[in-house]
């Protein structure tokens, strides 16, 4: 670890990260897993920090592990519920977080379906934000912890080859993955129907398209699959969820075509049988459950660092 500071820093995504403070995120993560791996697995370091999480979206893993992660520091934490708060009758997001914020919050973590919103918190608190996934935007916590993944078994991102494969239109994830994983010297392969990958990923990028999966995963260290996102689908992109999962799943058979024991990772939720088949989600090979658990570190580490935590 270097003397990297990013007190007070916002995290909307990774194009405002350079690659040494990724690095240094990823290695402050190592610290925060080891201390996760103690039987008492708690620091004082946050204690009269205070920070809100602000889901309106959906989430298991990325809300709890935040939770956890500022637990863990020693931070109180305010979780703000949106299908009971005022927002259902009507409240604005400007007023929810000046409101919010007049009972002394020190950092935001939003979730929202609108891309940006983690820049209006900023505007109207002030405090640092944390973006928890912004419509199709950006979610930078996961590229970070899904980065780390790699970054922990093959020590680093440097000339491998990742492949990404499904929904790649809908799919924040990627954007994020996509910033990252190029900072740190990655060659990624994007790959799914042609509907679902949308024009120019290459040249905005930086990475290569395919609309085939032997080719995607040929040579590949590292398959990512996406979930395919039903519940953003506006219109008939692939004729049926058969016809995706016949010529794009990731199965033991296909990712035979990846390198030999190359790692599988998807962020979750998964469609089980749709992306990915079980046999090789809960595959020796996957690593799927180190992500979740990388999770915690990854947030740990944001949150010590960017609210001025000390060892
Ligand atoms: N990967 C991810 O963002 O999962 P959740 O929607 O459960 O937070």
């Amino acid at each position: 670890m270097n003397n990297i500071s990013l007190l007070g820093r916002n995290l909307y995504d990774l194009d405002d990260y350079t690659p040494e403070e990724i690095i240094n995120i990823l290695e402050v993560s190592k610290v925060m897993k080891e201390i996760n791996s103690r039987e008492y697995k708690k620091l004082p370091t946050l204690k009269g920090k205070t920070i809100c999480t602000l889901f309106v979206e959906n989430s298991t893993r990325t809300r709890m592990s935040f939770e956890l992660a500022a637990n863990r520091l020693s931070a109180d934490v305010v979780t703000f519920e949106a299908t009971t708060s005022s927002l259902q009758k009507g409240e604005s997001l400007q007023d929810t977080v000046t409101t919010l914020n007049a009972m002394g919050i020190d950092l935001y973590i939003i979730r929202h379906s609108s891309a940006g919103s983690p820049q209006i918190v900023n505007k109207y608190t002030g405090k640092p934000v944390m973006n928890a996934g912004d419509g199709r935007h950006a979610h930078p916590t996961q590229a970070l912890l899904d980065m780390y993944s790699i970054y922990e078994r093959l020590g680093s991102l440097n000339g491998l080859k990742i492949a990404i494969i499904g929904d790649i239109v809908n799919s924040r994830v990627v954007r994020s993955n996509l910033i990252g994983m190029k900072k740190l010297g990655a060659e990624v392969t994007i790959c799914g129907p042609r509907t679902l990958v949308p024009n120019h990923m290459d040249t905005v990028y930086g990475c290569k398209v395919t609309y085939d999966l032997k080719t995607a995963l040929k040579n590949a260290d590292v398959v990512m699959g996406l979930r395919m996102q039903l519940e953003r689908q506006t219109e008939g992109l692939f004729p049926s969820l058969e016809e995706y999962t016949k010529h794009y799943v990731l199965s033991k058979q296909t990712i035979k075509w990846a390198k030999k024991d190359a790692l599988v990772m998807h962020p979750g939720p998964m469609n089980r049988g749709v992306e990915i088949l079980p046999e090789l989600a809960d595959s020796s090979q996957s690593i799927i459950l180190d992500q979740v658990s990388n999770g915690v570190a990854v947030r740990m580490a944001l949150l010590f660092s960017i609210l001025g935590g000390r060892f």
